[in-house]
């Protein structure tokens, strides 16, 4: 996947971009000459990281934005077109994973609405609130962030990969994501938006219990399909061995 487009003068949300993978792929953009908005709900959080992406000479903002809260969505979208007119990139990066290695018929249900909120509710609605905006930039570019625990060809079976990962919650939730993707990138197909989903490995953040590589890893993942050429797909899942089975 070739990265042709670069990222000067493009305008980027990351939304739970005050740290893990979301902080390291709105650095990734900012590095690449991007205006890059950190989304945080938690405003100190996201602040700190725009300062801290600032002092490294970028050009980035805090936009306080709850996925989860449609209100504060409606109103982080109408701080962009107030301030910048359009959107070009969107990276939907905000998620929780709220279980500890439970099996599914002991998920607890509040439980799963809380993270389908987040993962999935909050996801559309953040993607229907930027869409007027990312319609506004010459090639919009839609990131939703997935993970190989979504596909369900490495979930089934005993001798697949992730067949006894019991996340049930977070997995599935993300195979909601998968569905999205295709579903908006279909609506989209007779525009210049392209809309993928990344798989970025498992990477070494507070979702991780630190497990994995550095984050800044996982970011190329997302930033690579961020910067995505005309001629790039839409409505695939990928990662950095390319595309990734459903
Ligand atoms: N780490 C991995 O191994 C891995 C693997 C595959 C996929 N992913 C995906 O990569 C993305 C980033 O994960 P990560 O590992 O970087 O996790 P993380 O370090 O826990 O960061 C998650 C971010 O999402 C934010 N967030 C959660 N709920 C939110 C809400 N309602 N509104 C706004 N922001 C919200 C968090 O904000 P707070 O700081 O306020 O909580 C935080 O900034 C997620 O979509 C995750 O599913 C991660």
């Amino acid at each position: 996947m070739s990265e042709a487009s670069a990222a000067a003068g493009k305008i980027a949300l990351v939304t739970g971009a005050n740290k893990g993978i979301g902080f390291e792929i709105a650095r990734g953009l900012g590095q690449k000459g991007a205006t890059v908005l950190l989304g945080a709900r938690n405003a100190p959080a996201g602040e700190d990281a725009t300062a801290r992406l600032r002092d490294e000479g970028l050009d980035a903002h805090f936009l306080a934005i709850d996925v989860t809260d449609e209100a504060s969505v409606a109103v982080a979208a109408s701080h962009i077109a107030t301030d910048w007119g359009r959107l070009d990139i969107l990276v939907n990066n905000a998620a929780v994973s709220l279980e500890k290695n439970v099996p599914p018929s002991g998920t607890d249900l509040a439980l799963m609405r809380q993270t389908y909120e987040a993962n999935v509710f909050g996801l559309v609605a953040v993607t229907q609130a930027m869409l007027p905006l990312l319609r506004k930039a010459p090639a919009g570019r839609i990131v939703n962030m997935s993970t190989g625990l979504a596909s369900l060809t490495l979930s089934s079976g005993r001798d697949a990969p992730f067949s006894f990962s019991r996340l049930l919650a977070y997995n599935t939730s993300k195979t909601a994501v998968n569905g999205i993707t295709v579903q908006f990138a279909n609506e989209l197909l007779d525009t210049p938006i392209k809309v993928n989903a990344a798989n970025p490995g498992l990477c070494a953040t507070d979702l991780s219990s630190g497990k994995g590589r550095p984050p800044s890893e996982g970011a190329a993942v997302a930033m690579g399909l961020a910067l995505l050429g005309e001629d790039g797909p839409t409505g695939g899942l990928y990662g950095d061995q390319g595309q990734v089975p459903w």
